[in-house]
Parts: C-alpha cells; sequence; structure tokens
C-alpha cells in the first residue's frame, strides 16, 4: 500500500502540532501525534508508580495501553477509556516523556503503534523521529525549528492565556535543557532526516509554515 506520509520532526515549541493539524485536515489525512503517545505514557507510569528506571515494567506499561484520539474541532485523548486530554499537555508529563523517551526498549516497544496510524488516505506523523526512524520511507520530510527564545515566548503566552502563572526564564531554561536531552540521547536522536527540507519558522507565522510544508506535497 503505497501510503504518502509527510513527517514533521523538530524540537518542542517550534509549531509543529499547529502545523501538521492543520496541514493533516486541509489534505484529509490521518494525523499522527507521537509525542502525545510518550506523554501518555508517562501519565500512565506516573499514575501506576512505576520508576523511571524500571524498563521492564515500563515496556509492559507501553505495550498496553489503549489509546484513542479523536480530532474533531476539539481534540480528545483517551487513555484506558479515560480523558487525559488537558493531563497530556502538562510541563510536569513532557519532561517525564522526554525522560523515558531515552529507553532504547521503550522507543521499540512504542513503534508499531506509531505505524499503525498510517492510513490509506495519507498520515502527517508529528515528532522527533518520523522521518529517520519511523517512517524512514516517506515522501516527504520536514524538519521544523525555531530559536529556543522563541519557542519560549510562544509557550510563555499560550499558559497566559489559559491563565496560568508563568515564567519565562524557567521556560526556556527547561526548553533548552529538554532539547538537549533529546538531541544527545544515544537512541532515535532529534537530529534532521538527510532528506528532509529544513524550516526555521522564528520569523514566520503559522501560515506561512503551512503554505511552505503544502508547496512541497503539491
Ligand atoms: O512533542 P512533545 O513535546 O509532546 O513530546 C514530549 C517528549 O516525548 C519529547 O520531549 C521527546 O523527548 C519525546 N518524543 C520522542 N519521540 C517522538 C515524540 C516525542 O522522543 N517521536
Amino acid at each position: 500500500m503505497d501510503v504518502p506520509i509527510l513527517t514533521l520532526d523538530g524540537p518542542s515549541g517550534a509549531g509543529k502540532g499547529t502545523v501538521s493539524r492543520l496541514i493533516a485536515k486541509q489534505l484529509g489525512w490521518n494525523y499522527l501525534d507521537s509525542g502525545a503517545i510518550y506523554r501518555a505514557l508517562a501519565l500512565e507510569i506516573t499514575e501506576k508508580k512505576i520508576l523511571q528506571d524500571n524498563i521492564s515494567e515500563i515496556v509492559k506499561v507501553a505495550l498496553a495501553m489503549d489509546l484513542h484520539f479523536e480530532c474533531g474541532d476539539d481534540r480528545l485523548v483517551k487513555l484506558n477509556g479515560k480523558d487525559v486530554t488537558n493531563l497530556l499537555g502538562l510541563e510536569n508529563t513532557g519532561n517525564i516523556a522526554s525522560k523515558i523517551a531515552t529507553i532504547s526498549e521503550v522507543r521499540a516497544a512504542l513503534l508499531q503503534k506509531q505505524r499503525d496510524f498510517k492510513q490509506s488516505s495519507g498520515l502527517v506523523a508529528d515528532g522527533r523521529d518520523m522521518g529517520t526512524i519511523v517512517f524512514p520511507d516517506a515522501k516527504y520530510k520536514v524538519f521544523l525549528t525555531a530559536s529556543a527564545l522563541t519557542r519560549a515566548e510562544r509557550r510563555y503566552k499560550q499558559l497566559k492565556q489559559k491563565g496560568i502563572d508563568a515564567n519565562l526564564l524557567k521556560i526556556t531554561a527547561d526548553i533548552q535543557e529538554r532539547d538537549q536531552r533529546d538531541s544527545e540521547r544515544q537512541f532515535a536522536p532529534l537530529v534532521p532526516a538527510v532528506d528532509a527540507v529544513y524550516i526555521d519558522s522564528s520569523t514566520m507565522s503559522i501560515q506561512s509554515v503551512v503554505a511552505e510544508v503544502l508547496s512541497l506535497v503539491h
């Protein structure tokens, strides 16, 4: 089955989620938010009080978890039947996700779950290793990034809009720490695929990023 796949990899806050969702909607393709899968696993092990170094238990949970995504106007993610949409977005969930994402056995356990998102219409896959590991044969590959400060400012604005108290310096430090962990890890580090188109969105609007990515597909 020759399914068209567009991979969008890059660091957190580069706008991958928004851009991927808009493109998937325009093209009528399925959307994979692979970060949400790592985040769901982080939630599950926290709830089950499994330590981050207990690899065999984390793998068991990874293989058993039942995840369900609904992509209507409002996104809904159900983990084992429970709505976890808001919990997934928490800073702490992202930090735990980034730690367990360094474990090769965990990455291997989540591989098939991600590949199952491939559907006949097409797929937009958003993550860190979509173009390098999960879908190396994808037809279209993009590496979307932005400066750490731009990404921190975007995150700061998002939190403020939600009425959540936020500190720009702390967010910048967290982003830099997560970037470093994601880029320097031994397995599936955050690197552009050799055949990816590199886009720096620091001074671009979402609409212009979407237009540039769509021009690759059309
Ligand atoms: O993209 P998001 O911020 O939701 O991802 C949370 C964490 O999950 C990332 O910091 C990264 O460590 C990990 N991740 C990954 N591979 C992916 C997607 C996410 O390692 N494909």
